[in-house]
């Protein structure tokens, strides 16, 4: 079986510093923040080029802490794409504010700015665009919308550790970044963490505070805060892992290079694009095929896991039924969420396994399976 992700032979490559840290972590009880997790806030903020780092409990709280210290609140509106996880609108509604969604860009998946403007409201008080399956939303023309119209960004980088837009890390270009560590993540924890990064001091301060019970000292309490916190197991493991961070990205661009040079002039193929000035990471090889189930399907009758992220564009969950939207409101997002599949991709994978899902896919894709 040829896995859509595969953290077992992570795990291999990397068992002894992993356990050992485990020991030290549980030898040192760091459980909850401490030494480990500043240490991992501190790399981080390194490898990504900021200046805080705020380490939490999932890429959902984070979402949650840089809204709030972004000042969002109740009745604000809130400007985002369909096409992401469930989280992303979540973490609105969980600041009281609204959800309001954009149609994405065919070709990369990500927010479409043309079609923000005329959704601006007097209500409007930020842009949410999410760098999905590892690919930068269009940076340049959001953050200027953002300044004409002087909305808040928060960057949503779940999937997108590492990647850049005209060589600036994800994350730096708004007000604050928001990263998930769920295991399957490119950087992924043994359970769940996040993290927020801002290079605004204060706003790192605020967010803190919120994820550790409005806590200044020890038993000073100046806000009512949550338990957003990440815990010491956590930092321990993302401490080590980051190490190789770099490494694994390398490797998934060029699993991702091999897997377009093998399928680029397949008739009825969609691949991944990436903009010019973006260093996609390639949390997911999405593609497009007209025939979605029969491929995926025949993928998975010859021993290859092939996945949708995400088969349900937001506006039609029924979680969001409120908002008000309708099939048809946003037709991109529709299209793509009816053919795409995402293709085994992680930092392991063997020229030979892309060489065989791709000609798997070639014949599923001609109905020739
Ligand atoms: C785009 C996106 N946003 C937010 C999240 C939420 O992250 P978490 O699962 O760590 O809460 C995820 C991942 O699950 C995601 O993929």
């Amino acid at each position: 079986m040829i896995p859509l992700v595969d953290l077992e032979a992570q795990y291999l490559q990397i068992k002894e510093e992993i356990d050992e840290i485990i020991r030290d972590v549980v030898n040192s009880r760091s459980f909850i923040q401490g030494r480990y997790v500043t240490a991992f806030e501190t790399e981080f903020a390194r490898l990504q080029q900021c200046d805080h780092v705020v380490g939490c409990s999932n890429g959902t709280s984070a979402l949650f802490l840089a809204l709030l210290a972004a000042g969002i609140k109740a009745g604000d509106e809130v400007i985002t794409t369909p096409a992401t996880f469930i989280a992303t609108a979540e973490a609105i509604c969980h600041v009281g504010a609204v959800p309001v969604f954009v149609d994405i860009d065919p070709a990369t998946y990500t927010i479409d700015p043309s079609l923000i403007e005329s959704r601006i409201t007097s209500k409007t008080r930020a842009i949410l665009p999410v760098h999905l399956y590892g690919n930068p939303a269009d940076m340049d023309s959001i953050m200027a919308l953002a300044r004409a119209h002087d909305l808040r960004v928060i960057e949503d980088c779940a999937q997108a550790h590492l990647a850049t837009y005209n060589t600036r890390p994800v994350g730096t270009f708004g007000d604050a970044g928001a990263f998930s560590f769920y295991p399957g993540k490119n950087l992924g924890a043994y359970g769940d963490a996040g993290a927020v990064i801002t290079g605004d001091p204060d706003r790192a301060k605020m967010m803190r505070l919120l994820a550790d019970h409005g806590r200044d000292s020890k038993y000073i309490h100046t806000i009512i805060g949550y338990n957003h916190r990440m815990d010491g197991l956590q930092g321990g493991i993302l401490l080590v892992k980051l190490k190789y961070l770099q490494r694994w990205t390398e490797q998934r661009r060029s699993n991702a290079q091999r897997y377009s040079s093998l399928l680029h002039d397949v008739e009825g193929l969609q691949l991944p694009f990436s903009r010019e000035l973006s260093e996609h990471v390639y949390h997911l090889y999405v593609v497009q095929v007209p025939n979605r189930d029969t491929v995926i399907s025949y993928l998975q009758e010859n021993g290859v896991s092939a996945s949708i992220h995400y088969p349900i564009p937001l506006h039609l969950q029924p979680a969001l039924k409120f908002l008000g939207y309708r099939e048809g409101d946003f037709p991109v997002a529709e299209h793509a969420a009816r053919h795409i599949v995402s293709l085994p991709m992680y930092p392991e994978l063997t020229p030979e396994q892309i060489e065989r899902v791709c000609s798997l896919l070639v014949t599923a894709v001609k109905n020739e399976g």
